[in-house]
């Protein structure tokens, strides 16, 4: 099914309905940030950018909906298996195998695999999911997601002795332990230049202005000269 530049057909609109409904009940209990509510936002926001860039918006909803499914962040043992948890979904509400294998193959790329590491060549549709991904860690909710991230993973907010790392690879940076001071530098306030399409760009700017401001503030208030 191709919906690039078009609106999305009464069929397309069941679909996404369907899935969105399973994906609900999967991340509805969950406190580390990964809520069913950012998959919502993230969904407003990539099919908002889709529209912009003109791209295949049935894609980009299946793609932002199912993006956290499978997440290394997120399941038991730490290990990464969109595929299975991907196309088990999909399947089931009927998607195509053909349109199963273009989200799997975006949401194998959208997570940030480290600071030192290049992201992955992106279709127009990955680029849309992959910046409102990434908009969804800035700004203000970037910052309450982080602590909440942190804190669930018992992580310090700030440390410090302890300064930012540079990771060469995903396996480095999925071992980092670091305190959540330090996932700003080593991460959040490099999306900015990391952005892939002109809408995820403009709404970038203000977001990452707001962190810097947060943080001036936060390393004011820490050493109690404000
Ligand atoms: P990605 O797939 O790029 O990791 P997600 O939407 O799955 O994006 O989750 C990213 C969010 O998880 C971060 O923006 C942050 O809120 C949280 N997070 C991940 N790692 C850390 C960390 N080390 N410290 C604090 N927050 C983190
Ligand atoms: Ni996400």
């Amino acid at each position: 099914m191709n919906t690039r530049g078009a609106m999305i057909n009464s069929e397309q609109k069941n679909i996404i309905d369907l899935v969105s409904a399973q994906v609900r009940t999967r991340f509805e209990t969950d406190g580390s940030g990964h809520d069913f509510e950012h998959v919502q936002r993230v969904f407003n926001t990539a099919v908002h950018i889709a529209t912009d860039e003109n791209a295949d918006v049935f894609i980009v909803s299946l793609a932002a909906l199912v993006h956290d499914l499978g997440d290394y962040k997120l399941s038991a043992d730490g290990k990464e298996n969109h595929r299975d948890a991907i196309s088990a979904v999909l399947l089931n509400c009927g998607v195509s195998a053909d349109d199963c294998h273009q989200v799997i193959d975006i949401v194998e790329k959208v997570s940030f695999k480290g600071n030192a590491v290049l992201d992955a060549p992106m279709t127009t549709e990955g680029k849309c999911v992959r910046d409102a991904d990434r908009l969804d860690a800035m700004g203000a909710i970037g910052v309450a997601r982080a602590f909440a991230y942190g804190a669930l993973k018992k992580r310090k907010m700030f440390d410090p002795d302890s300064k930012p790392a540079v990771h060469n690879s995903f396996d480095a940076y999925q071992k980092n332990e670091g305190h959540t001071i330090n996932h700003f530098y080593e991460k959040l306030l490099l999306l900015k230049d990391r952005m892939e399409t002109a809408s995820g760009r403009a709404m970038a700017e203000d977001r990452h202005q707001f962190m810097l401001h947060f943080l001036d503030q936060f390393s004011g208030e820490w050493s109690g000269l404000k």
